[in-house]
């Protein structure tokens, strides 16, 4: 009997997961396997979303943002309990092998799953927020640093025209990768992070210097989670308060919709072959990316106990081209 294995995508969708998808279902059945999909994520196994996947079931999705397998926030699956019912329910369609398309907390459900119940499970990293340790990139980060980048580009230009200050805030509840980059691609004066604590005279101090200097319009990247979760918002606040007369622009969900870049599509397309390359040599339980470009394959153990580290020479590059 040929081995079955199943593949879905879990927690916040991203750019470029259907062509994970589709890179799955196609090198699947390249290798002999039958592919199916579970809808909803791991919701989905709880509730026995599992159908067959062909060829053609993933034609023509390779351009689309979103998820085809849709997908689903899952508290339920911290509890062995439920875990039971998932296993319970692979296991009545034949199915040995869970890929599992999402970020690391996807991830944790998918180790407990094998620990618990010996269904063999490989993560791919797919969310926008870039903040799974053990790879360069998730898919998805490309296309939502494109985009807000697209969205930068043209508040800048009415930031001149107004001599104005924005505030541009972009999503990371608990990790600034996107405002890191975005920042530095789109000429941020100051970019504001939930890794670092914020501290409003430095920043006045330093747009007042800038006004000083001449500078009319300054844009500042604001991370969700910076300032203590209340991003933005709190900023205006607070800048109005001291004087200033900011704009805000919230981007919020916009980047996490759209086209994937050429990118993201390559990277889903290398991860989720070598996903299906690994199960058929029978390895498991672990996660697939990238380091310096090269595919690997990294067990779950330490993954899931470390944390991405921002890098500091890319913060101090804002400070310094800013200047
Ligand atoms: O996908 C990751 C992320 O976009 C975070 O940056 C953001 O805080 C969160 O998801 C929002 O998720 P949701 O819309 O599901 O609440």
């Amino acid at each position: 009997m040929p081995f079955k294995l199943a593949v879905l995508t879990s927690g916040g969708d991203a750019p470029g997961m259907n062509a994970a998808i589709r890179s799955v279902v196609r090198t699947g059945l390249n290798e002999g396997f039958q592919v199916s999909g579970v809808f909803h994520g791991l919701q989905g196994l709880l509730d026995d979303e599992i159908q067959p996947l062909h060829r053609g079931s993933v034609a023509n999705i390779l351009q689309r943002g979103g998820t085809m397998l849709k997908t689903s926030r899952c508290p339920k699956f911290h509890l062995k309990s439920y875990r039971k019912i998932a296993a319970a329910n692979l296991r009545k369609q034949g199915i040995g092998g869970l890929i599992v398309i999402g970020g690391d907390g996807s991830f944790r459900g998918a180790q407990a799953l094998q620990k618990d119940f010996g269904i063999s499970t490989i993560g791919i990293p797919g969310t926008i927020d870039n903040d799974i340790p053990g790879t360069d990139e998730t898919i998805g980060f490309d296309t939502a640093v494109n985009t807000a980048l697209e969205a930068i580009d043209r508040i800048r230009d009415t930031a001149t025209s107004h001599d104005r200050l924005f505030l541009v805030e972009v999503m990371g509840r608990h990790h600034g990768a996107i405002a890191l980059q975005v920042g530095i691609a789109g000429g941020a004066e100051r970019v504001l992070l939930p890794e670092v604590p914020f501290a409003l005279k430095k920043l006045t101090r330093g747009l007042d210097r800038a006004i000083a200097r001449g500078k009319k319009s300054s844009i500042l990247v604001v991370a969700e989670g910076a300032l203590g979760g209340k991003g933005a918002q709190l900023l205006d606040r607070q800048l109005l308060k001291a004087g200033y007369d900011p704009r805000i622009c919230i981007l919020g969900h916009t980047q996490r919709g759209g086209r994937p870049t050429a990118r993201d599509r390559y990277l889903a397309a290398q991860l989720g072959a070598y996903a299906v390359k690994l199960l058929a040599k029978g390895r498991s339980g672990g996660m697939v990316g990238t380091d310096r470009g090269e595919v690997i394959f990294r067990p779950y153990g330490k993954l899931l106990q470390s944390k991405k580290k921002l890098s500091q020479d890319q913060m101090r590059l804002v400070e310094i081209l800013a200047t």
